[in-house]
């Protein structure tokens, strides 16, 4: 099911700039037992990307109603919202008149293997580069062509998610998740001031450290200290949180911090393992 403008369609003007240029922005979100899962979060976000690209921001209040009616009854899906800054412009320039798009649509609930969970993910390292733009960095725009071609490097057997390097070859983040890892009992993440999407997941879990009493870093990370680390794990608004068990030829032991992270957005329920 689709909402297009508040509206039960399922087609969009041909002459939308979220197709022609990837003028937009959009959100995946988590539903559980009817509700879109940390909603203020999402459209914290969602603004400051509007406000990057100005493109004015969206009613978050009507979209909240749209939303709401949409996973109405919905034991489990993905709400995903995309934000196009509208119709119309041949060119790059945008019209003086223009009214955004809101696209709201409900997917079904990706059933991840508790596997993944309880025994970690298999990760590789991806041939493609995240270029650099402090404009654009931390946002989440549509323009993701640098994961689609990451993504099409492997088949979904050889694993479960890649990571991604910027020009300098420093670690940023995987395909589709943010990455963490564990060195002396701290837990680091790549800093995004210069690609890479500031994940909902990733600002949970640097939160949660931090109540925990976790001491918690945000620094260039490279690819050395990636393979060295005591742990790693990936995570997103879907996934939640996943353990790393291999990366290449380097395998990561099962880690006390990780495993009480699982265990506390678990009972968050931002983890929710396939029944
Ligand atoms: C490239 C990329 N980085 C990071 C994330 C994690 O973002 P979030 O935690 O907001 O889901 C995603 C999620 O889709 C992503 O596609």
């Amino acid at each position: 099911m689709m909402l297009i403008n508040g509206e039960v369609v399922d087609q969009l003007a041909a002459t939308d700039r979220g197709l022609h240029y990837g003028d937009g922005l959009f959100e995946t979100i988590a539903v559980t037992d009817g509700q879109p899962r940390l909603w203020s979060q999402h459209m914290a976000r969602l603004s400051e990307g509007c406000r990057a690209l100005g493109i004015p921001m969206v009613d978050c209040e009507r979209l909240q109603h749209e939303a709401t009616s949409l996973v109405k009854g919905a034991p489990r899906g993905v709400l995903k919202i995309i934000i196009t800054r509208g119709s119309g412009g041949r060119g790059y320039r945008v019209p003086e008149c223009i009214q955004a798009t809101r696209l709201l649509a409900l997917h079904p609930w990706p059933d991840y293997p508790a596997s993944h969970y309880e025994q970690g993910v298999t990760l590789r390292m991806c041939k493609t580069r995240l270029g650099i733009n402090p404009a654009l960095a931390g946002i989440k725009h549509l323009n993701r062509l640098e994961q689609v071609l990451a993504r099409n490097e492997w088949g979904s057997r050889e694993a479960d998610e890649g990571v991604m390097l910027d020009p300098h070859g420093n670690v940023i983040e995987g395909t589709m998740s943010n990455l963490f890892i564990i060195e002396e009992e701290r837990l680091i993440t790549p800093n995004l001031t210069q690609c890479g999407i500031n994940g909902i997941m990733r600002e949970n879990v640097l939160h949660l450290a931090a109540q925990h009493q976790i001491s918690t870093r945000i620094e260039t990370l490279s690819v050395e200290r990636l393979k060295m680390a005591s742990a790693c794990f990936v995570t997103n608004s879907i996934i939640g949180l996943w353990p790393v068990r291999q990366l290449d030829d380097i395998t990561y032991q099962q880690n006390k911090i990780v495993q009480a992270l699982i265990q506390t957005l678990s009972e968050q329920h931002l983890i929710t393992m396939a029944s």
